[in-house]
């Protein structure tokens, strides 16, 4: 037997995603369309993905102009860019070892923009302090999520150790606790109740996990991916007073903390867990995550997250300073993605009109979609769909005819898998099935992404209004 087929157990146990199935089938496709097959459309629209730019929006003019200087200095010179621009990008390149973007950096990240983000933290969290030295940048928040899961799961303890993780969830998470030997312990969120956490079903969920395995922290995103809610103080506040009487490690991701709808607001756990007051301000142990990949700037092919980690002991956060050295870095230009994130141009600044203009009109946008598509998908019959309160995805449920269901037994898929395959293949919109993402037995879902621009949203729904309704009639 080959070393590649002694795979350890832990990466088997790792599914393959539904979504190599759709996405194998969409290169198909557009092979077909550039050969000149003839489809009832005459390209693909995909919305499986939380990529703005890859949807179609446009990146932050400033943003790019600070980054293009920062890579090649010699614009800075030029009269091409705004004064503050260029400041930012000399400013930028003070810090860089060597005046270089194309140079290491200490582990948590270059030291000022360390910095800066814990000024942005204690901003947004109304003044409760933040230390620079609790912060890691990471290659994307992904990685960083992964790290600190690292830290906390035990592969070789008996019983195994668990995270209590929501379902419906973004299934990277899940992987990375399978792939690390953890044991995934879901909780559901309560669809009906507009996908709210209840702490009822997190006692369920810790119960359920008796003489299975150790749960040692508790996981929750927010606003959530893929349900887009967001949650209240007083829920926020029930998960902390629960992670502390079970004492358990908190795990927040928050990386869609700019985009909100419906007039929600988003506060962060570190705020509400400082405004608890002692002793669970001083005891709860938690991390928060952050990206440059989500919000308006939307730069993920960048790779640049943090993560920020509270009340955890002093030599536990030396062994994650060591953990987070063994990638030496995160990439340059995704830690000054996160910098021109946290501190855009203000009013005054030169580049503020053109700021203000593109995040407005990718914010109308987001807001407009949010809005139609939960309209248009509650017109139609067998689905449903709950408000869409902060995030980047849509989550309505599929009510299948028993037709539907039988059909794609025959054919050896999940039910919302065959639903997705079919929508593909006639009306060229590629969404992504339920069943990647964790759902109640017997229910079925489908899952997109509503950052794109207001005409793509538009002729998403169109397409997806006319195939639903012969896919109804035909099957029911
Ligand atoms: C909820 C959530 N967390 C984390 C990530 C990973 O983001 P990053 O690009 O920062 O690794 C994503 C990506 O879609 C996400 O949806």
């Amino acid at each position: 037997m080959s070393v590649l087929q002694e795979l350890s157990q832990n990466v088997k146990s790792i599914k393959p995603l539904e979504y190599e199935i759709l996405a194998r089938r969409l290169k198909m496709i557009r092979k077909e369309l550039r050969q000149g097959e003839r489809k009832p459309y005459k390209e693909v629209l995909d919305v499986s993905f939380g990529d703005l730019h890859m949807s179609g929006l446009k990146p932050l003019s400033f943003v790019r102009q600070v980054l293009a200087a920062c890579l090649y200095p010699q614009l800075i010179k030029s009269s091409t860019f705004p004064v503050d621009v260029k400041q930012r990008a000399q400013r930028l390149l003070r810090e860089c070892a060597g005046g270089s973007v194309g140079s290491y950096t200490a582990t948590a990240g270059i030291h000022e923009i360390v910095q800066r983000i814990s000024e942005f933290i204690t901003r947004r969290d109304g003044g409760v302090p933040c230390s620079p030295e609790n912060i890691f940048i990471s290659p994307g928040s992904q990685w960083s999520i992964g790290n600190i899961l690292k830290i906390l799961l035990n592969s070789e303890a008996s019983p195994r150790t668990g995270v209590i993780t929501p379902v419906p969830n973004h299934s990277t998470t899940n992987s990375s606790i399978m792939s690390l030997g953890g044991v995934v312990v879901p909780y559901y969120l309560n669809e009906e109740q507009g996908w709210q956490l209840q702490v009822e079903e997190l006692q369920r969920a810790l119960d359920s996990a008796k003489g299975q395995c150790n749960p040692i922290a508790l996981f929750v995103t927010n606003p959530g991916n893929p349900a887009g809610q967001v949650q209240s103080r007083k829920s926020m506040q029930d998960v902390i007073r629960f992670v502390s009487e079970k004492r358990l490690f908190l795990l927040a991701d928050e990386v869609y903390q700019d985009l909100l709808y419906e007039n929600s607001e988003f506060v962060s756990y570190k705020r509400v867990l400082a405004e608890m007051g002692p002793p669970l301000s001083d005891t709860v142990e938690l991390a928060s995550f952050h990206s440059a990949s989500k919000g308006f700037i939307a730069e993920c092919g960048l790779r640049g997250g943090y993560v920020e980690l509270v009340n955890v002991d002093p030599t536990v956060m030396k062994h994650i300073h060591t953990m987070f050295s063994t990638d030496t870095c995160a990439p340059v230009l995704g830690q000054l993605a996160l910098d021109l994130m946290i501190n855009p141009p203000q009013p005054g600044d030169p580049s503020y009109p053109l700021y203000h203009k593109e995040v407005e009109h990718i914010r109308t946008a987001l807001i407009h979609n949010a809005k139609r598509v939960r309209e248009v998908l509650n017109s139609l019959p067998g689905f449903s769909c709950q408000p869409v309160e902060g995030g980047s995805f849509v989550f309505p449920r599929l009510f299948l005819p028993a037709k539907a269901i039988q059909q794609a037994e025959e054919m050896g898929m999940k039910p919302d898998t065959f639903y997705c395959m079919r929508l593909l293949e006639e009306a060229g919109v590629l969404v992504l099935p339920g069943s990647e993402y964790g759902q109640k037995e017997g229910t079925h879902h489908i899952r997109f992404c509503i950052m794109s621009p207001q005409e793509t949203m538009e002729e998403v729904l169109r397409r997806i209004t006319s195939f639903h309704t012969q896919f109804m009639r035909d099957l029911s």
